[in-house]
């Protein structure tokens, strides 16, 4: 069975007497990149400073590489690399620089600032001061620090918010590699389910510090489903002659929607309905997109 990185039980934060995360359960597999989806004031920040051991726990517990958090804080944390917030540098030192700094602190040698610098997509300006850097460099910079000592975890909090698309596409392309690249596991937060789709093997949908759902991505995929829409006539006359079909169906008083799950289940479903009348059919499709915004309760414009 595979190992899980982060484990945590009935994790709760609470603020004045408001629980900002209540009893979250995550279980993260070794190797995966887990999406921690949820729109603004979710729980997000507040669940990633609890692994990280920046915010205490109201109550639950916490286990990362199979050690309790925060008992074993300095070992666990020895092995992980994040990015909470905005990262902070000193602005006048070089990229190079600034990464030389965290190489001294893990005793590692200029390749490692080297390496992390490629992977980065820095190196041709790892000699220009930091506050010369773009916003997307300084997005990547944060990344190198947070890598450069090759953690078996990685925490990102949100780190493609305010990037364009190139910039986005650049860091999705590089956490894609990192399980292959360094072994490592991770973990990401996102507001955007379009980004979280694009990259992650496994999903936590957590909303008003609930987790909603909590999975391989490919189950939330399966999710999705299209239904067909028929008016007619006697609605409930033909959802009683469809009854023992097993298809999922619901009825109102003026159409029945049918669930489509199988091919070739339309040619069925007209065959069935050949004595009614048909005033109208419609095909609605329920994407993840849609999925997600029911569960969060997030009203789209039609
Ligand atoms: N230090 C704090 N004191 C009081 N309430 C807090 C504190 N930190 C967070 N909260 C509350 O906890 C809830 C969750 O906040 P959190 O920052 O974890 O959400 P988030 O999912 O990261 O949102 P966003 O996408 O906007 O970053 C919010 O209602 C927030 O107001
Ligand atoms: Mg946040």
């Amino acid at each position: 069975m595979m190992n899980n990185i982060i484990e945590t039980h009935d994790l709760c934060c609470q603020f004045n007497r408001i629980k900002s995360v209540d009893k979250i359960n995550i279980q993260i597999p070794e190797g995966a990149i887990y999406g921690f989806l949820g729109p603004n004031g979710a729980g997000k920040t507040t669940t990633l400073k609890m692994l990280l051991g920046l915010l205490n726990p109201s109550s639950g517990s916490i286990k990362i590489f199979g050690e309790k958090m925060p008992t074993n804080r300095i070992s666990i944390l020895r092995e992980i690399g994040s990015l909470i917030e905005s990262p902070s540098f000193y602005g006048h030192l070089s990229g190079y620089k600034n990464l030389k700094i965290f190489a001294s602190i893990y005793g590692l040698p200029n390749s490692a600032i080297e390496d992390v610098l490629n992977i980065v997509e820095l190196t041709p300006h790892a000699n220009r001061p930091v506050k010369h850097y773009s916003f997307g460099m300084k997005q990547r910079l944060g990344i190198a620090i947070a890598l450069i000592h090759k953690p078996k975890l990685l925490i990102l909090d949100e780190p493609t918010n305010g990037l364009d698309p190139a910039g986005i596409q650049q860091i999705r392309d590089l956490i894609k590699r990192l399980p292959t690249l360094y072994n490592t596991t991770v973990l990401i937060s996102s507001h955007l389910l379009s980004e979280v789709e694009q990259i992650a093997t496994h999903v936590g949908i957590i909303h008003g510090g609930k987790m909603l759902f909590q999975d391989a991505f490919d189950v939330l995929r399966k999710q999705q489903t299209s239904y067909l829409i028929i008016d007619l006539e006697d609605p409930s006359k033909a959802y009683q002659s469809m009854q023992k079909t097993g298809w999922d169906i619901t009825v109102n008083h003026t159409a029945i929607s049918i669930r489509l799950d199988t091919p070739g289940q339309k040619t069925k479903i007209f065959e069935c309905l050949k004595n009614f009348n048909i005033i109208n059919v419609k095909e609605k499709h329920r994407s993840l997109e849609d999925i997600f915004l029911d569960w969060t309760g997030v009203k789209k414009e039609v």
